[in-house]
């Protein structure tokens, strides 16, 4: 009998960074921090390291690194690959080093895993690469990534960059596969990690009775997991995905790290194209 789940979590090469890290990650936008909500975020952020879910995404621009600071204080640091983003308006050469340093007094760390460029803002790529590659040089970063970037940001990216460019994190589920066409051959060509944000998609879950909405349905029921899971194993089918679903209680984060142990066959997922088609062409990266 075939398998349908692992034992653990799966893990795999991230971009060129030589680290290993796990395809369900814990991403923080619009993380609560009230006081009662915030407790309730830390204890979910630290369920979620205990099962796995190492990879933590952050950005000076959600104002989430201080609660990821507090999750993170009692964990080995060599354990965790924390993902912070420096903002376009501050991604100046200068601009870059502080917003990093800043993050780092944040988060309570000496170093980030990865520190992304949030979006392409008005100030040349050039001066964030510049500053980017700085930052590696002083050790304060392990590399150094991109988000929200389309194929032309990629390749003039990689023209400018003389250290890898570890990761691009992009909007990226099933119902938002235009990437699928160009940005992610290339990116994995490339050795380019693709970091998936919003897989849940930004609209509402079909329910039964719709079409996409049975096979899920049914799709969960085949392997004993749930709808969620099934979506966020659907992303990291590809060997050069990962994703980074936000959740805020420890029954969701429970969930999300359960994908990580699907394993979807073939037919699973030419059933998922039948009702998520890829569009016919590509089309401009959406961003969130
Ligand atoms: N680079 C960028 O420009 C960019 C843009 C957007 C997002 N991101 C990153 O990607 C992360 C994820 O994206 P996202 O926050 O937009 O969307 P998401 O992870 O697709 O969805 C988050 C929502 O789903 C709910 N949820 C999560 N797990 C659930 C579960 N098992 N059952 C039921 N509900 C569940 C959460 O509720 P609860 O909170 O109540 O659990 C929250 O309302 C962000 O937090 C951020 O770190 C990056």
């Amino acid at each position: 009998m075939k398998r349908t789940k692992r034992e653990v979590m799966q893990k795999r090469k991230f971009g060129q960074t030589g680290e290993v890290v796990p395809v369900i990650g814990q991403g923080t936008y619009k993380f609560s921090t009230t006081k009662n909500e915030l407790d309730a975020g830390i204890q979910a952020l630290q369920r979620g390291i205990d099962l796995g879910m190492t990879h933590i995404d952050t950005a000076e621009m959600y104002r989430t690194e201080e609660v990821v600071g507090e999750a993170i204080k009692s964990v080995p640091r060599e354990k965790l690959f924390i993902v912070s983003k420096v903002m376009p308006s501050n991604a100046t050469y200068q601009g870059t080093i502080a917003a990093c340093e800043k993050s780092l007094k944040n988060l309570g760390t000496d170093y980030l895993d990865c520190y992304l460029l949030h979006w392409r803002g008005s100030i040349p790529l050039s001066d964030t690469i510049k500053g980017l590659e700085r930052l590696i040089d002083d050790g304060k970063i392990r590399s150094m990534g991109v988000s929200n970037f389309d194929v032309y940001d990629i390749e003039e990216a990689l023209g400018i960059a003389t250290h890898p460019i570890a990761c691009n994190q992009i909007l990226y589920n099933l119902f938002t596969r235009a990437p699928e066409h160009q940005l992610m051959p290339l990116c994995a060509t490339k050795k380019i990690a693709v970091v998936a944000y919003t897989p849940f998609g930004k609209t509402r879950i079909p329910d039964v009775g719709t079409k996409s909405g049975d096979v899920l349905h049914a799709l969960a029921e085949k392997h004993a997991t749930t709808v969620r899971q099934i979506m966020l194993s659907f992303i990291v089918r590809d060997e050069n995905v990962f994703t980074i679903p936000k959740a805020s209680s420890e029954q969701h984060v429970s969930e999300n790290a359960g994908a990580g142990k699907v394993i979807l066959e073939e037919e699973d997922i030419k059933q998922l194209d039948q009702v998520f088609p890829m569009p016919k062409n590509s089309e401009p990266l959406e961003m969130n």
